[in-house]
């Protein structure tokens, strides 16, 4: 299927706008890329950090958001599938934390931001945002410390990313839509960095991480034993 993609120089974010396109009854599948965004959004009502904020003054991003009609389906797994296609399409350094950040070299690299609206019947418009670092030349200041795509591929571009993950992302959206999350669930381990190791979630509850589960569920191992964690936030905890 066809994508139209567009580029705009600035954007408050590329998923609000297709947000408000989707509640103005657009649902063309679209590739949306904003060269800056003043009002980037993350997970959790966070915002996120770009090269218009202080603390990541010099910054460089790339920022796009991917809007499409899927069928309804369970969308628990699809941030770790979108987020396994960049990983693939980039370098083999790069790994993913859950829910839905890259990472690289134990510091947050990139980040995913999944929405939907009603659609069209049945189906939703799912607005698909991702937002990656290429450099970080000063990350003081941010919540957590962060990591840049130059630090593996020099000089990199943001058109040069966007070529190689475009139609991976695409193809990896599509799929999943057809098949869930298992069949992903593989190649999700191999990326996967809490795996084994002890971590805490928001939650209160703590234990070592066996990797996700066929829906893309986090599975911890607590006192109370093997619990399946489908939202709260997970963070390593310090040995
Ligand atoms: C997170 O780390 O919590 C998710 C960050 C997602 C950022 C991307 S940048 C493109 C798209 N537009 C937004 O406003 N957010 C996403």
């Amino acid at each position: 299927p066809g994508f139209t993609v567009e580029i705009v120089p600035e954007l408050d974010s590329t998923n609000s706008e297709l947000m408000r396109r989707a509640r103005n009854g657009l649902f063309e599948p679209i590739l949306l890329v904003a060269e800056r965004q003043t009002a980037g959004r993350g997970r959790l009502g966070r915002d996120w950090a770009s090269d218009t904020q202080p603390a990541a003054a010099g910054a460089a991003s790339l920022t796009f958001s991917l809007g499409l009609l899927l069928a309804p389906q369970d969308w628990s797994g699809l941030s770790l599938v979108v987020g396994l296609a960049v990983v693939e399409a980039l370098h083999p350094g790069l790994q993913l934390k859950w829910p839905n950040d890259v990472w690289l070299d134990e510091r947050k690299l990139g980040g995913i931001l999944i929405e939907t609206a009603t659609g069209v019947g049945d189906m939703r418009y799912v607005v698909i945002g991702v937002g990656l670092n290429l450099t970080m030349p000063d990350s003081q200041g941010l919540r957590t410390p962060a990591a840049a795509l130059r630090e593996v591929l020099p000089g990199v571009e943001a058109p040069t990313v966007l070529e190689r993950v475009v139609r991976p992302l695409v193809h990896a959206v599509q799929r999943f839509s057809e098949t869930g999350f298992v069949p992903f669930r593989a190649a999700f381990a191999k990326r996967d960095v809490l795996q084994g190791r002890d971590v805490l979630c928001s939650d209160g509850q703590s234990g070592a991480c066996r990797g996700v589960d066929g829906r893309g569920a986090l599975l911890v191992h607590t006192a109370e034993g093997l619990v399946s964690i489908t939202s709260a936030e997970v963070s390593v905890r310090p040995a």
